[in-house]
């Protein structure tokens, strides 16, 4: 579509435990990004009570998405068109977004458009970098999804290799769990990890295929601390987790270098919630040095918001891709191009 207007998304984002709403401009510029997380409600229990989240959900959509309006000091007749997450995620938690999205549309006669949060994770990057454009290679690490993505343009993606069990977070996660860290783990191993040393040794999460197994390293782990406690040692939790933090570092840091150099690519870049952790960061840097450009979405960006997905509903919207009232949520909904093992 030729558009000589900017244009307004309306971003709103409900498939875990993070209720966000969002206004950006263009697809780039952030009017505003509004984030209501629940973590402090699911630590009680020690991980994402759907049922809880769902109707959090629906207690507070309505304010966000307000508030996000208001921020953004726009009016709901100058927004362009609705973007929603429709998956992957919570059935119940998408769905309070979805419904709320169709009202919304079906009121106000606003397009709407369906989004896959994923591929809304990876537009997280044209937030932080204005002048990034396809094609990059994309190292995505989430909580649901681990893999090196060829992003041929802004609806292309070739999936070269992805986890064939759990994906990094949720690795992450129960890695905590056993160490007796808070929910969500991801962060607490990534501060516990920066006192320790990788004195541990575990097996490389990339197996002969190229694909990556969390669940080895997973296990691994779990039994290093179970044995330990059966013996009665002592066991320095810093250690394990810098241990653990570099293993599951290392393996995807490789892949990304052996695709990115055998597709000839120059930009290398990162999506979704491990993206925050501080020595993928670190080693993302690396490329740098050997000379490729780094994107990295802002701390802020690599969780879960709204922003990203407006920014991808606006290149939907380009594409004049339009959804009905017949948007369903898509629990399991995978990446365009990805590939069943
Ligand atoms: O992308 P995300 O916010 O949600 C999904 O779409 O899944 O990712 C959440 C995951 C969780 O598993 C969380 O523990 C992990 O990202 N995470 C981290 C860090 N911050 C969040 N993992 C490692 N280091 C971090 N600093
Ligand atoms: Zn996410």
């Amino acid at each position: 579509m030729n558009i000589d207007k900017d244009i307004y998304i309306l971003g709103i984002e409900s498939s875990c435990d993070e209720t966000a709403a969002s206004v950006v401009k263009n697809g780039r510029e952030i009017l505003s990004n509004v984030v209501l997380s629940q973590i402090d409600i699911h630590k009680l229990y020690g991980g994402v009570v759907p049922e809880i989240a769902s109707r959090n959900h629906v207690d507070v959509v309505d304010k966000i998405v307000k508030r996000a309006l208001t921020e953004a000091d726009i009016a709901l007749k100058q927004i362009d068109a609705v973007a929603v997450t429709y998956g992957a995620g919570l059935v119940g938690a998408l769905l309070v977004g979805v419904s709320y999205a169709k009202g919304l549309c079906q009121a106000s006669g606003l397009p709407l458009i369906a989004v896959n949060h994923i591929e809304g994770h990876i537009c997280a990057n044209y937030l932080t970098y204005p002048e990034l454009e396809p094609p990059y290679m994309c190292l995505l690490t989430s909580g649901g999804h681990t893999a090196v993505v060829k992003v041929l343009d802004y609806d292309k993606y070739d999936v070269l290799c992805s986890t064939v069990d759990d994906a990094v977070g949720e690795a992450f996660d129960k890695v905590a769990r056993v160490l007796g860290l808070c929910y969500p783990g991801g962060p607490e191993i990534d501060k516990l990890a920066c006192s320790g040393k990788p004195v541990y040794k575990f097996h490389s999460v990339v197996v002969s295929n190229g694909n990556f197994s969390y669940s080895g390293l997973k296990t691994a782990v779990i039994n290093l601390v179970h044995n330990a406690e059966q013996k009665g040692e002592s066991i320095n939790k810093a250690d394990v987790a810098a241990s653990f933090n570099t293993v599951a570092v290392d393996g995807l840091i490789d892949r990304l270098r052996q695709e990115t150099k055998a597709n000839g690519l120059k930009t290398v870049a990162v999506a979704g919630g491990v993206g925050a952790n501080s020595y993928l960061r670190r080693r993302m840097q690396e490329f740098e040095q050997e000379g490729y450009k780094v994107c990295m979405p802002k701390l802020s960006l690599c969780g879960d918001n709204a922003a990203m997905i407006a920014s991808r509903g606006y290149y939907i919207y380009l594409q004049n891709e339009f959804a009905d009232m017949t948007l369903n949520a898509c629990p399991t909904l995978k990446l365009r191009g990805e590939k069943p093992h």
